[in-house]
Parts: C-alpha cells; sequence; structure tokens
C-alpha cells in the first residue's frame, strides 16, 4: 500500500536442515504447535507443488519440516497454472504496517509478533457468540492448499500456495442471523510487540470488511500457512484471510475479531483515504487508482531488465467465480 508521504494430524522427522526458512516461520512457534499436536503431518502437496513450480516432476524434501496437514483444494479457481513466486520473496516483500511501511521492514520486525497463545474472538449479528483458541480453529476443517494469486494495489502480484479453510466454514459453525449483512475482520495492534503501531500512518487496529455473500464465498480462505508451513509473522500469523479476487490490502493479517454486522465497516484504508481506497477494491483494470493506473501489474520474480508487465485481469482472474456476485453492480461507483 502506497501511503500519501511516500507513499489437523501426522509424524514426521524433525528437520535435519534448519533452513532459513524455518527462521522466518518462527520455528518456536512450530515446535510449539508440533507439540501440542494441533498440528505437524507428512505434507503431501509438497511434491506436486515443487512440480508445478519447477514445471517437473519432483518428490518430497527429505527431512522438510511440514507444519499444516493440508490436501489440495476442491474449490474451483483455486489452483492456477502460474508460476509459483519464491518462497523468499513471498517472506521478505510484505505489507504489514503493523511493523513498518517499507516493504523489508516486517521480515526485519515480525519476529517479536507473539502467537501463541492467540484467540479469535467472533461476535456481533451471530446465535453463537464464541471465542476460538487458534487450536481449535486450526481443528475446525480440514486444512486444504490453495495456489491463489495476490493482487496488491500497488501494482505487483504474487502467486502463493496458501494453506487453510474456506472461511464459509467456520461462518456456518457460528449462524450469521438473518440481519448479519458483512463482516469485520479486526487486526491484532498490540503496540508492545508492533512497533509500527506507534505511528499515525493508519487509524489502529487494522480493519478490513466483506459482504456476508462474500465472505461465504468458498474461494474467501481462512489462513493458517503456506508451502505447507505455518505462516510466517511477516505474513500475518497465525490466522489471516485470503480474498483472491479483491486487492491484498482486503486480506487482513493476524487477526483477533471477526465480528458480524448490519452495515459496512468502516476500514483501516476507506478511513484514510476514501477516494482512493473503496469498500469493494476488486481487482479491475478499468477502474484507476487516482494516482497510477490498474491495468497492468508486476510480477513479483519477473523483475529482469527486460521482464513485461503483466495485463491485469477483471477480479484478478476469478471472474468465472465470483462475477455473479456483482451482477447489476456499476463497479465504477462500488469500486
Ligand atoms: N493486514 C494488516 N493487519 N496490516 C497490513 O498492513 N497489508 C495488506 C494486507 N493485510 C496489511 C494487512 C496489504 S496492502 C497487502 S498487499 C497484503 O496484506 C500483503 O500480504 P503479504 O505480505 O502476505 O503478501
Amino acid at each position: 500500500m502506497l501511503i500519501k508521504t511516500n507513499r489437523d494430524g501426522f509424524a514426521q522427522p524433525l528437520a535435519s536442515e534448519i533452513t532459513d526458512r524455518l527462521v522466518y516461520a518462527g520455528r518456536r512457534d512450530l515446535i510449539k504447535l508440533l507439540a501440542s499436536g494441533a498440528a505437524g503431518a507428512a505434507l503431501t502437496a509438497w511434491a506436486s507443488r515443487e512440480a508445478l513450480a519447477q514445471g517437473t516432476a519432483a518428490s518430497p524434501r527429505p527431512g522438510k519440516l511440514a507444519a499444516l496437514p493440508s490436501v489440495k483444494s476442491a474449490v474451483p479457481g483455486a489452483v492456477t497454472l502460474d508460476k509459483l513466486t519464491d518462497y523468499k520473496d513471498a517472506s521478505s516483500y510484505n505489507n504489514f504496517y503493523e511493523f513498518g511501511t517499507d516493504k523489508a521492514d516486517p521480515a526485519k520486525t515480525a519476529h517479536t509478533l507473539k502467537t501463541s497463545p492467540w484467540t479469535v474472538e467472533i461476535e456481533g449479528l451471530v446465535k453463537k457468540p464464541a471465542r476460538y483458541a487458534l487450536e481449535d480453529l486450526l481443528k475446525l476443517s480440514a486444512q486444504q492448499e490453495r495456489i491463489y494469486r495476490l493482487r496488491c494495489v500497488e501494482g505487483w502480484s504474487m502467486v502463493i500456495p496458501w494453506v487453510g479453510y474456506s472461511l464459509s466454514e467456520l461462518i456456518k459453525k457460528v449462524e450469521p442471523l438473518g440481519s448479519a449483512k458483512y463482516v469485520e475482520f479486526v487486526s491484532l495492534a498490540d503496540p508492545k510487540t508492533m512497533p509500527g503501531v506507534g505511528s499515525r500512518v493508519l487509524d489502529w487496529p487494522y480493519v478490513e470488511g466483506l459482504r456476508l455473500d462474500e465472505a461465504m464465498h468458498p474461494l474467501t480462505l481462512l489462513s493458517f500457512g503456506m508451502y505447507g508451513e505455518l505462516l510466517p509473522h511477516q505474513n500475518g500469523a497465525p490466522v489471516r484471510l485470503v480474498v483472491p479476487w479483491k486487492y491484498g490490502f482486503k486480506s487482513g493479517k493476524s487477526l483477533v475479531k471477526i465480528r458480524f454486522t448490519d452495515q459496512p465497516p468502516a476500514t483501516a484504508w476507506n478511513k484514510a483515504a476514501a477516494n482512493e481506497y473503496g469498500f469493494y477494491s476488486n481487482v479491475n483494470p478499468d477502474v484507476d487508482h487516482p494516482r497510477w493506473s490498474q491495468a497492468t501489474e508486476r510480477r513479483i520474480g519477473e523483475d529482469g531488465l527486460f521482464a513485461k508487465k503483466r495485463k491485469t485481469l477483471i477480479f484478478n482472474g476469478y471472474e468465472a467465480q465470483v462475477g455473479q456476485l456483482y451482477a447489476g453492480m456499476d463497479l465504477k461507483k462500488f469500486f
């Protein structure tokens, strides 16, 4: 995001190779979760993911520590044939303003985030308000691996194998009332562990929102991991949202509260600049940001001198899955 000034179970060997990735993922969190039995198993998706990424058949990496059990998603549209973004790029080029405004900041500073114990409160217009411990949330439904494109409003995109399950699984459990029309997602705002929360860039906590039907769409993912491992702190550990047809800022990280409302939630970026960041924020090459075009994007990892920009696709390429949600709406007005 540019700011105005500058803008469920298994056993597996502990890694004989403790790679950089584990450092990124927050090794202590992984070990705690593994010890608690909430996570941990041989992750069968690794081989197919590698094959997808490299265009070759690959066998599971020996000794790889797999944190999250998952199966390939059966949700239509969840798998793309695009080359995966390197883990290193996906975990070092981040937007997480609670840890600084520079893309490199979160990977450097988010180690301070304490992800255990962690609870997510469900409140508002629901029959069954609840307070879920992360361990229970992890087991609420089967974890799936879903490869989604994520297009940032700033003009760059990545292709990431997320691990999680459809948010709709959780929503069904808490039974929204007939009056619930929207869902608000609130991120943690802890000044002690999040250095960026001291800044006035945004009105903390980071809040995002979806219409209830958008939140119920099977593509909307409640995510706990990526690349077969728990989320690194900088990518929104221990639980975040991924809404692949909307600009990246709609995918709130490190969620602590999910509230059902009858009014559109006041979202952080909309409060900061309503004319620039609308409530819907569907990826749309035909609706420019007031300060730049949204017609093309730069795929992270394709940064060479001769790398061509890619054409941005309506709904980030997920039109067949989500287009109906917006039938008859003026997408220029409801941007
Ligand atoms: N969630 C919180 N709490 N704070 C943030 O600053 N940034 C958003 C979104 N979720 C943000 C957030 C933006 S602008 C983007 S593009 C995506 O996270 C980036 O996710 P990634 O770092 O996993 O690629």
